[in-house]
């Protein structure tokens, strides 16, 4: 399924160039730029990298010394072909072909959601990053992605909450249950995707040995709303995604 992303690469590559791609660029990327530390001298890992878009964002804090990896090969393909100073890298995160104890930072966007596991993720970044490394990461929030969709009067809503008379047993969503949910692409595409809680993260990464210092839900930017007032009106108060910033204890 995660392989999926082989077929639809270079759209994605092109939306993300030109801007178009809204929850990058008035939702994740704000968030996880106001968590970035200075990257000078530091040996970076892009985890789910994708077609390598984000190493712009990095150089921006003084990265120089960066290796992307992802499961996709034509992303992999496309990245070592638009960023060709960057040492690109097809794998799994659940078993990275890196020696304990090698990177400074990991950065991971929107990736670490695909995985059914993330604790073996964690354990596996843990095992990667030198002492005192940080981890920031990006996964779906589920207050929006294990929210249920339902169709009333031809209108589409998106619902985490519950009927209230207390002889209705109806729930919306499952914000607490670590669950799949598939999402259906404009395109056609289908991924599957894994949400849980933040303490059900927080708890998986103090497990795997890492300390939480930052934690942050997404909020439109304001630049949105020019650009589409709709969309600004639902993600400025609904996040859509949220960021860990962990260290290596
Ligand atoms: C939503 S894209 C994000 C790409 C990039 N980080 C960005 O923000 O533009 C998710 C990426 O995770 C990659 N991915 C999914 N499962 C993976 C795994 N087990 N190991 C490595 N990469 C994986 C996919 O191939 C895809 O490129």
């Amino acid at each position: 399924m995660v392989n999926d992303y082989d077929k639809f690469a270079k759209e994605r590559q092109e939306k993300l160039l030109k801007g178009e791609t809204k929850p990058h660029r008035f939702s994740e990327k704000p968030m996880m730029k106001s968590m970035l530390p200075s990257l000078k001298g530091k040996r970076i890992l892009m985890l789910g990298c994708g077609t390598g878009e984000e190493s712009r964002l990095l150089k921006e804090f003084g990265a120089t010394d960066i290796t992307g990896i992802d499961l996709s090969s034509e992303s992999i393909k496309i990245a070592k072909e638009t960023y060709p100073d960057i040492e690109f890298i097809v794998g799994d995160m659940h078993k990275l072909p890196f020696e304990d104890s090698s990177f400074d930072f990991v950065y991971s966007s929107l990736a670490i959601h695909y995985s059914s596991e993330p604790q073996s993720v964690y354990q596996e970044l843990y095992r990667i990053l030198k002492p005192d490394g940080l981890l920031l990461f990006s996964v779906g929030h589920p207050l929006r992605w294990a929210s249920e969709h339902m169709v009333v009067d031809d209108v589409e809503y998106i619902i985490s909450g519950y009927a209230y008379p207390s002889s209705e047993n109806r729930v919306f969503g499952n914000y607490n249950t670590f669950a799949c949910h598939n999402h259906y692409f404009s395109n056609g595409e289908v991924l599957s995707f894994y949400t849980g809680s933040p303490s059900l993260h927080f708890k998986l990464l103090r497990e795997s040995g890492f300390s939480i210092e930052d934690f942050k839900e997404s909020i439109c930017t304001d630049e949105a709303k020019d650009y589409d007032y709709n969309y600004w009106v639902k993600n400025h108060e609904i996040p859509q995604f949220m960021a860990f910033l962990a260290q290596k204890r």
